[in-house]
């Protein structure tokens, strides 16, 4: 009986080795077929730098042909129809003499709009040499809704120039700078082509005083115009770069993305050093 019971405690212990070593082995050879599965993987996928480095290679091989953008009026008027590379970057484009980036038309001293540039969607047709109505459609609607929340809230905005052609511009200008001179002029009056004006993109609001900033609707409008979509297009402090004194008063649409970007929490972005561009005669 005891003799039994150990030949049988023998085949029980030989069977548990059996089953260990194949246990065990299967489990190696499933570590090992998971591990080269992973490293098969890693191969196919690039890590998230070396995707960096080929998008930035990309991007730099379709920006390599490009020519810089102008420095200056005297520039851009030499320049033809076609793609550019600014200062940060970004793809300038021009097209009929018409500057734009990320589909923001640009005006400012370097860059102009044809003499015979119109609104391309009014809210009604240009048949005066200014005009209010004749904004873009958008610009008029974002407008509408800016005017709304004031109103609600008890202020009182009211677009006191929109639309100006080139021959009007013309005339301000010539005007200002008999009166200031030209250097003068030139800080606060756009030549004919070079103001915003043209575009049916920008307007000016209530009073072009200093004295709009400090009231109520203009620290509003500081504050809120970017939730519309509008920028102060020449801000406080960033003279030398517009090429403008501060103009509290003169709202641009840019859309209500590219609005919050430049608000910046009140510190002001112009365009011109978001995109990386000039505004310069
Ligand atoms: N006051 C701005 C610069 C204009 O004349 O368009
Ligand atoms: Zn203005």
């Amino acid at each position: 009986m005891r003799k039994r019971m150990r030949i049988r405690w023998g085949r029980v212990l030989t069977l548990i080795a059996f089953l260990m070593i194949i246990v065990g082995g299967t489990i190696m050879y499933r570590e090992n077929i998971l591990k080269d599965k992973e490293n098969a993987t890693k191969k196919e996928e690039p890590s998230l730098n070396e995707e960096k480095e080929n998008e930035s290679n990309l991007s730099n091989q379709a920006n390599v042909d490009l020519e810089r953008a102008p420095s200056n009026h005297r520039d851009f008027q030499a320049l033809e129809d076609g793609k550019y590379l600014t200062d940060n970057g970004y793809t300038l484009v021009i097209e009929n003499g018409v500057a734009s980036v990320d589909g923001h038309l640009i005006v400012n001293k370097t860059y102009s709009v044809p003499e015979d540039y119109l609104p391309k969607d009014p809210w009604e047709a240009v048949t005066l040499e200014r005009c209010i109505n004749c904004l873009e459609k958008e610009v008029m609607s974002a407008f509408q809704l800016m005017r709304g929340d004031a109103t609600s809230i008890g202020l009182n905005i009211y677009i006191a120039s929109g639309y100006r052609g080139y021959t009007y511009q013309e005339k301000l200008y010539n005007n200002y700078s008999a009166v200031s001179g030209i250097e003068k002029a030139d800080t606060y009056s756009a030549r004919p082509g070079h103001s915003e004006h043209q575009t049916g993109l920008c307007f000016d609001l209530n009073s072009v005083e200093d004295s709009f900033a400090s009231t109520d609707e203009g620290k509003w409008i500081q504050e809120n115009a970017y939730l519309y979509g509008f920028v102060i297009r020449y801000p406080k402090g960033k003279e030398d770069i517009t090429g403008y004194q501060y103009e509290s008063w003169h709202l641009r649409y840019v859309g209500e993305e590219l609005a919050e970007e430049l608000y910046n929490q009140g510190d002001w972005i112009t365009l011109e050093e978001y995109y990386g561009i000039s505004s310069s005669y």
